[in-house]
């Protein structure tokens, strides 16, 4: 019998709506919040009123493009964190109403392991790689950089964390200092793209096991640029592509660096990334440069589902549903998971 469900993510600055049936994806709307640009980051409080204006129109596009009715949804998956709490409850608090009204159960999703089995998700025309389990996930988000051995489809274990900053926001907050606009992962993987990646080095953190540290780098670039800027005030201006592909470059080394440690120390080949900073094209190319050196079976996700969606949600929920795992109606909303 088919499974249909509809994905609710409102973790951080998009409103995104998703049906998935079983594992083929119908439909995928992403409302991306421009307002936070002009300030240079997320402001929790314009994010969820943003929210509360896109989501019913969100939800609603996205069961039309699925070409389906609401009567035809059998569950509801939602994000209940980690995330910005006035954010994630406009998306709960509506999957409750909504789930309410339909007589349908709701599942709560870590967003985390929805960036995760974003690789299990199928498009209409064709079927994806799957990882096979166990396999291990280099986890990179603005919020995230972790490396998660992921035993099957409801048990996993976090074996690498970053012990500060997150490679997302290494990527974002350097971006700032060289005047670039928010989000700043996607400015620098362009302009990265025509500059020398070992024109300049920078500090890469000595952590122990498989632990990640960004906060060393993100200093240690505005010392430098500091420094030059005391001699010429244009340095940035004038070797922005250079600075982007070092500071690029670094960043990979060290994920990588920790990721071959990972994948010897659990002996395992099947190697998946997934979150925003999988998107940088730097980062995928490296990954398959390893993978193939290794005898890795890699996987790279879609772009349309690196960043934050729907469709990764739903298809998380499409597994907690067949498993029976249901949210009760009293669930609430958490900004950090695992404390
Ligand atoms: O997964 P995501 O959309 O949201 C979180 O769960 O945090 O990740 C957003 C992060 C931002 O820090 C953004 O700069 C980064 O992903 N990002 C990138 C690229 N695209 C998005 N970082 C590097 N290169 C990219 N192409
Ligand atoms: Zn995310």
């Amino acid at each position: 019998m088919d499974i249909t469900i509809l994905g609710i993510e409102s973790s951080c600055d998009d409103t995104s709506a998703a049906v998935i049936r079983n594992t083929t994806l119908l439909s995928n709307v992403i409302a991306s919040q421009e307002v936070h640009r002009k300030y240079g980051g997320v402001i929790p409080e314009l994010a969820s009123r943003a929210h509360q204006q896109n989501i019913i129109p969100v939800i609603d596009t996205a069961i039309k493009e699925a070409g389906i009715s609401a009567s035809e949804i059998d569950g509801i998956a939602f994000t209940r964190g980690p995330g910005l709490l006035g954010s994630l409850l406009v998306g709960v608090s509506f999957a409750k109403g909504l789930a309410l009204s339909l007589d349908v159960p709701m599942m709560e999703i870590n967003h985390l392991q929805g960036h995760i089995f974003s690789h299990f998700i199928d498009l209409p025309d064709r079927e994806l790689p799957h990882p096979r389990f166990p396999f291990l996930c280099l986890l990179v988000s603005g919020g995230h950089s972790q490396i998660v051995l992921v035993k099957d489809y409801a048990e996993m274990e976090i074996i690498g964390t970053t012990i500060d900053d997150a490679a997302g926001e290494a990527f974002d907050k350097c971006a700032k200092v060289m005047g670039l606009p928010y989000p700043g992962g996607p400015v620098i993987d362009r302009l990265a793209k025509e500059g020398a990646p070992q024109r300049f080095k920078f500090a890469k953190p000595s952590v122990d096991g498989l632990d990640y540290s960004f906060s060393g780098l993100k200093t240690s670039f505005l010392y430098f640029l500091r420094d030059e800027m005391r001699d010429n005030p244009d340095f940035i201006e004038q070797n922005k592509a250079d600075l982007c592909a070092s500071l690029q470059s670094t960043i990979i080394d060290t994920l990588l660096n920790k990721l071959v440690k990972a994948a010897k120390q659990y002996d395992i080949d099947e190697i998946a990334i997934a979150g925003g900073v999988s998107a940088n094209s730097g980062l995928r190319n490296a990954v398959a440069a390893e993978g193939r050196k290794r005898g890795w079976n890699t996987y790279l996700p879609e772009f349309k589902f690196t960043t934050d969606n729907a469709a990764m949600i739903a298809i998380t929920g499409y597994f907690k549903y067949q498993r029976g795992e249901f949210a009760p109606m009293d669930i609430a909303p958490v900004s950090r998971i695992g404390d």
